[in-house]
C-alpha cells in the first residue's frame, strides 16, 4: 500500500478518500473506520452521516464541477509602438 493519500473528487457527488486514513472531528477525536483503507466524504452537506457519504447527493440534485479550473491563458505581451 502506497503511503499516500488520494482523494477524488467526483462529479456532483463524495470525495473519495483512498490511503492510510486517520479522520478526525475538530477536537481531534477519531472516527473508528474498521480498518477501512477507502471511505467517501459527503461535499454536498445533506448525508445524514456526515461526514460521510450516504449517497443523499442524488436524490438533492447536487451539482459541483470535479475537475480543476484551468488556468488562466497566458497573457499576450501587446505589441510594440516602434
Ligand atoms: S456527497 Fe453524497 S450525500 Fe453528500
Amino acid at each position: 500500500m502506497s503511503d499516500s493519500v488520494k482523494i477524488t473528487v467526483r462529479p456532483n457527488g463524495s470525495l473519495r478518500v483512498e490511503g492510510p486514513i486517520v479522520l478526525c472531528d475538530a477536537e481531534g477525536r477519531e472516527w473508528d473506520l474498521a480498518g477501512k483503507s477507502t471511505i467517501s466524504l459527503c461535499r454536498c452537506g445533506h448525508s445524514a452521516n456526515r461526514p460521510f457519504c450516504d449517497g443523499t447527493h442524488k436524490q438533492v440534485g447536487f451539482q459541483c464541477a470535479a475537475s480543476p479550473v484551468p488556468p488562466p491563458e497566458a497573457s499576450v505581451p501587446p505589441p510594440s509602438a516602434s
